[in-house]
């Protein structure tokens, strides 16, 4: 098959009575919602769509179920009615609130009348957060649009045929599984029909603000970029992006498209898990205001590390299906997110990988409130009829609408293309320009996907071939499930030929909720601990991983499972049953994760002062470079302009401290720089020097001053070469300081009446008076609130 042209994508978009393109941000626009009972008719035939010739009812066709017809006598033959018929509610799945419906895949109709009246100079649009699978949209008996794909939002414009007054809106809802839909016909989770996700009307202005994207550029911590699309006549507008609390008021003027384009510096408050700050947005136009609100935060990867604002993060993550948490089917409510993240809160979670498809947009929203970092994926899954154009051309029209809905979260961190789908030259083709696409519309997120792995000679391999175009490796692995549970198994090493992070996306084992045996008992829950047990010490052994997301949350609904008592069609991998009960792993996992964290936040302690640029306070100067050190993420000074300052004193009261950096001088620097600065100026402080001789080498002197003391160690004797790494610790205890290089002791003194170092602040590159900065690399930076010793000095 000839590789997928983004043109093909680009064809695709334009299908004629398609979904229009989409509206963002519905939760900040004046809307109407459609939620609540509607009429309905169940047609396993589509004999309300087809007559018995399987030819499709015209348009005005009384027989149709769209006509939404009514006998005009008492004679008159018409063998359909939506208003003495059954009722569903919307939103939800038809499986979970009729019995009957259970197992129904088909076609059902719904009906729903409403009255509106649009005011002369406003337009009408009719938006869907999600429909299972396939919809076809009437108003007024007219054929508006069709949508296909069960997990993304759509929307029409309905300004000409709505109706002052009583309207009657009618929705052909089909989810039969067909090979070349996506998803196709195996999958492991329920088949939901039904308009599953919110209904609105919206009312715009004649021209408004349709879309936008406003984030934080590519690999930049304080550069805003983005875009604003008008939608309408009056195309050419200045527009303006109020962010107040950042003080940024920016205006530009869109071209004849409506289009504009921003980018400014910012000073922000950046977004994360342990402070998912929001900012209030306004943008508006002469015709139209929006509001959103939206958090700032860069995610990059270096060699085998996901970067969190520069910082290096652990995923401590847990796999979820939009199930309803308290009852049966979707989940589809604000406070259903709430109970289901909160439940991944309380794992101790900093990390969701939505499973497979798009969740509703109360989750994401409620991610970015809650400062959870979100996996967010669309159903390619299993094995797709990869040659099929109009399949990829499906696929791709549910990544851009993906992206499109959520490009403003920042809790999203990264888009999956997939989910263990089969290695084939138009499988790889197929996701390669799907990755292409997801780049070229949102360059500042990580493009991933679920890999199988391999296995050979006792070593797990994760080599598919499309590992090379992605950002980020996704691995599913059931070790100890499918298979034995040999504890041997997991005594196995972990490889891959991409110098890349992987996030184990999959692991787990089943259990039925309060049954118990010992450990080799399967659907016991002590075999599902046992497993886990077994699976830390192996994750920890992998030296490229950077998170995981056991499955599953919740035991879900499937029909690949109907083993009785034990499975009765629940995937039963869930750490909570479907009755809301909490399993045995549940705990071991929380246990787990707050283990990570306490290393976390050790790590944190190491690299906070210039590695966390989110760090409360801490300012950057200049552009300092995430690199890769030894030992993962360090941070190159140019030796001009690069520093960070933090507000804090981390030595505060501290009569003893060690100071440990890893760092590496660089030739072509001042003959003075300053390493580290931490104190006041002019009053308390301790400077750590590096000096230049001119010859390629460099030498150490540092000093502490304080109110009652000074002390000047003077400078080393020793000369180091430049252009090679360091281990330098300065220790201070008992009135004494010393310094050490690569564990070396070269510098000593006696300080007489030391007292702790008060206030002041803590700059890593820099020297106050902007002279003498440090050129170089700095892998570590750790401040041991006690007097090192030994081995410990040395940690080259
Ligand atoms: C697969 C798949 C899931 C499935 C799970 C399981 O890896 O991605 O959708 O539910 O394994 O087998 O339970």
């Amino acid at each position: 098959m000839k590789t997928i042209t983004i043109i093909s994508f680009l064809v695709a978009l334009s299908f004629k009575g398609y979904a229009q393109e989409l509206l963002i941000n519905v939760d900040n626009r004046t809307t109407k919602s459609l939620n609540g009972q509607w009429d309905i008719i169940i047609d396993p035939l589509e004999n309300g769509y087809y007559n018995f010739h399987l030819k499709e009812h015209a348009e005005g066709t009384k027989k149709a179920f769209f006509s939404d017809g009514r006998p005009s006598d008492k004679s008159e033959l018409l063998e359909y009615s939506f208003d003495t018929g059954e009722k569903l509610h919307v939103p939800g799945d038809w499986n979970s609130q009729k019995e009957k419906l259970l197992f129904y895949e088909g076609t059902v109709w719904y009906r729903r009348k409403f009255n509106y009246k649009l005011p002369e100079n406003k337009r009408l649009f009719i938006y869907f957060g999600a429909v299972n699978y396939e919809a076809i949209v009437y108003l007024n008996g007219k054929k508006i649009g069709e949508h296909t794909g069960g997990f993304t939002p759509f929307n029409f414009e309905i300004s000409d045929v709505v109706k002052q007054g009583e309207n009657s809106l009618v929705v052909k809802v089909d989810n039969k599984r067909k090979k070349d839909a996506i998803p196709t016909t195996m999958l492991d989770w329920w088949n939901y029909g039904g308009i599953n996700r919110r209904v609105l009307l919206i009312e715009e202005e004649q021209t408004f603000i349709r879309d936008y994207h406003v984030q934080l550029a590519k690999d930049s911590f304080n550069e805003i970029r983005g875009w604003i699309q008008l939608d309408g006549e009056a195309r050419q507008q200045s527009v303006t992006l109020n962010i107040a609390e950042a003080d940024v008021h920016k205006t530009v003027n869109t071209n004849s498209d409506g289009y504009a384009k921003f980018a400014m510096k910012a000073n922000l408050d950046l977004w994360s898990p342990e402070n998912p700050k929001l900012y209030p947005v306004k943008i508006s136009s002469a015709t139209d205001t929006i509001r959103d609100e939206i958090g700032f935060r860069s995610i990059q990867v270096t060699g085998t590390q996901i970067l969190l604002n520069g910082s290096p993060i652990y995923l401590r993550g847990i796999c979820l299906h939009e199930e309803a948490p308290t009852r049966e089917g979707r989940a589809y409510s604000h406070e259903d997110a709430q109970i289901l993240l909160n439940w991944a809160k309380e794992l101790n979670c900093n990390y969701v990988r939505l499973a497979h498809y798009p969740h509703n947009e109360y989750m994401t929203r409620l991610a970015d409130r809650m400062g959870l970092l979100v996996w967010s994926e669309i159903p390619v899954y299993w094995a797709l009829q990869w040659d099929k154009p109009e399949v990829f051309n499906n696929a791709s029209r549910q990544l851009k609408d993906m992206i499109s809905r959520d490009k403003n979260k920042a809790s999203i961190i990264i888009w999956s293309l997939a989910n263990e789908t089969p290695e084939s030259d138009a499988r790889n083709t197929f996701l390669h320009s799907l990755a292409k696409q997801a780049r070229l519309q949102d360059p500042t997120r990580l493009i991933s996907a679920a890999l199988l792995h391999g296995k050979a000679e006792g070593v797990i391999r994760v080599d598919d071939p499309i590992g090379e175009f992605l950002d980020v490796l996704g691995c599913n692995e059931y070790t100890g499930w499918y298979g034995d549970m040999d504890p041997e198994l997991f005594n196995v090493k972990w490889e891959t030929k991409y110098r890349k992070p992987m996030i184990m996306s999959e692991l787990g084992a089943g259990a039925l909720q309060g049954f118990h045996a010992d450990p080799d008992t399967r659907w016991s829950e002590e075999f599902q601990s046992n497993v886990y047990k077994h699976q830390f010490p192996m994750l920890d052994s992998i030296s490229f991983l950077s998170g995981i997301s056991p499955w599953i949350l919740k035991d879900f609904r499937s029909a690949r499972r109907p083993l009785p008592v034990f499975q009765d069609y629940y995937n039963r991998k869930g750490l909570i049953s479907e009755y809301g009960e909490k399993k045995d792993a549940f705990f071991l996992l929380q246990e787990y994760y707050n283990k990570k964290q306490r290393e976390k936040d050790i790590r944190l302690w190491q690299l906070k002062e210039f590695i966390s640029p989110g760090y409360q306070g801490l300012k950057i100067i200049g552009s300092p470079k995430i690199v890769e050190g030894p030992f993962g993420a360090a941070v190159y000074f140019d030796g001009e302009n690069d520093a960070y300052f933090l507000d804090e004193n981390p030595v505060q009261g501290l009569d003893e401290f060690t100071i440990e950096m890893l760092f590496k001088p660089e030739t072509g620097g001042d003959r003075e720089q300053r390493v580290l600065h931490i104190g006041s100026v002019g009053g308390d402080r301790l400077l750590l020097e590096t000096r230049l001789t001119g010859e390629g080498n460099w030498y150490m002197d540092s000093y502490i001053k304080s109110r009652d003391a000074h002390c000047v160690l003077k400078s080393s004797d020793y000369l180091h070469p430049l252009d090679q790494w360091y281990h330098m610790a300065l220790v201070v205890e008992k009135g004494t300081i010393k310094n050490y290089v690569n564990g070396k002791l070269e510098l000593e003194g006696k300080v007489e009446d030391l007292k702790p170092i008060y206030g002041g602040r803590t700059s890593v590159g820099v020297r106050q008076n902007k002279v003498f900065w440090f050129k170089g690399t700095i892998a570590s930076f750790k401040i041991t609130p006690k007097a090192l010793k030994g081995d410990e000095l040395n940690r080259i």
